[in-house]
């Protein structure tokens, strides 16, 4: 074990500080040197630098910590501290699922760690559980709540009837919500998580654009009604399986779920994640998906790794492949669909505003929500586990 190892890190927002926070309160072995920062901060001293050369030129600096978010210039960094032999630890799913093969690669290439555990599931061990899993195992499937902000509006429309314009400022406030929150609401921020556990548990190399999205933007109170109507709850989900023939299944979309499943009991801004495996069967992971304190905590867990002999990604193996949904069936709640023709078609039943249609494939389902993108449309598939 390395006695200490000294970090440079990027950014100074909600987990940039709570990183600063929890390794000045309890790691005595790890050392944050320098914190770049675009404008003065009196509290970081002599810590705080606006040049970025200066922690990368610094031999004593082991690690470089990202926790800026978006893709430049944290990429411009990453790439530049991972070519300079230095570790780097991120927290920045964007980052890390749209440069996956060329990181990762880059990492394997110099024998440097780069972790992201804090990239998926905010405080939870999902990415090194994988890590883990994938060994003397075959991950046939994840799933899960990925997202902390969506599963706080859902949980408070569900149970207290809550507006959704004002619980998505409350989940803002409290620190879950992205700079730009589309990327909750739309399901983008899934995705990219969706894509970068799906990378590791399967070892392949998914393209972000080919996992189809669908968000919550337009959820209402009717549709809460209808999924209660069918004895369900209504959660926002990312499914991604690998079948017998090693094909790709991925997809980001609100579902209903019965209200007996596990994930039907998942409140705030919990995230509920699972992974089920050849021989390990299925098991959950549990624990707060976003905020600053679980979020660096999972940042500053991976520096301790590192501290412990690291030196790696979570797998050597990435794979390109394509993402094949065409096969992955199950019937839709559907309001506000347009076309009477295809209403015709695909309806089984009326449900309050909308109806339930018969089983038709994600590919199907998807290119129907595009169709009528920035119209009024909701749609959730129906899961029965
Ligand atoms: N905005 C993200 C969420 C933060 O709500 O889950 C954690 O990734």
């Amino acid at each position: 074990m390395k006695r200490q190892m000294k970090i440079g890190l990027l950014g100074y927002g909600v987990v940039g500080k709570g990183v600063v926070d929890i390794v000045d309160a309890h790691c005595p072995d790890l050392e944050v040197k320098y914190v770049l920062v675009r404008r003065p901060r009196e509290e970081l001293g002599e810590k705080a630098v606006t040049d970025f050369n200066i922690m990368l030129n610094d031999p004593e600096v082991d690690i470089i910590v990202e926790a800026m978010g978006g893709l430049s210039p944290a990429y411009e960094y990453v790439h530049a501290a991972l070519e300079a032999g230095k570790n780097v630890v991120s927290s920045n799913k964007q980052l890390i699922s749209y440069y996956y093969d060329e990181l990762a690669g880059l990492a394997m290439e110099k024998k440097v760690a780069l972790r992201c555990t804090a990239a998926v599931g905010g405080g939870i061990p999902w990415l090194t559980a994988i890590e883990r899993g994938r060994r003397g195992n075959r991950i046939i499937g994840i799933s899960g709540i990925m997202n902390g902000t969506t599963n706080y509006i859902l949980d408070a429309m569900y149970t207290n009837g809550s507006d959704f314009d004002a619980v998505l400022k409350k989940a803002q406030e409290l620190g879950y919500a992205e700079a730009d929150p589309s990327s909750d609401i739309d399901g983008l921020d899934i995705q990219r998580k969706c894509v970068i556990s799906s990378n590791v548990a399967f070892g392949v190399s998914i393209p972000e654009e080919q996992v189809p999205v669908f968000g919550i933007r337009n959820i209402k109170a009717c549709d809460i009604d209808a999924a209660k109507r069918l004895g369900k709850i209504c959660k926002m989900m990312a499914i991604a399986r690998q079948t017998k023939d090693n094909k790709i299944t991925a997809y980001v979309e609100p579902v209903f779920l019965p209200g007996e499943s596990l994930e039907a009991s998942v409140h705030d801004a919990f995230n509920l994640i699972t992974l089920e495996g050849e021989y390990s069967g299925v098991q959950s992971f549990f624990g707060q998906g976003a905020g600053r304190y679980p979020t660096a905590y999972n940042v500053v867990e991976d520096c301790a790794d590192l501290l412990h002999g690291i030196d790696d990604f979570y797998t050597d193996v990435i794979e390109p492949k394509s993402v094949d949904n065409a096969e992955e069936l199950h019937p839709y709640y559907i309001r506000g669909l347009r076309s009477p023709e295809t209403v015709k078609a695909l309806k089984v039943i009326n449900c309050g505003e909308g109806f339930i249609s018969k089983p038709i494939s994600v590919v199907e389902a998807h290119t129907i929500a595009e169709s009528q993108a920035g119209e009024e449309l909701f749609m959730a598939g129906i899961l029965e586990d």
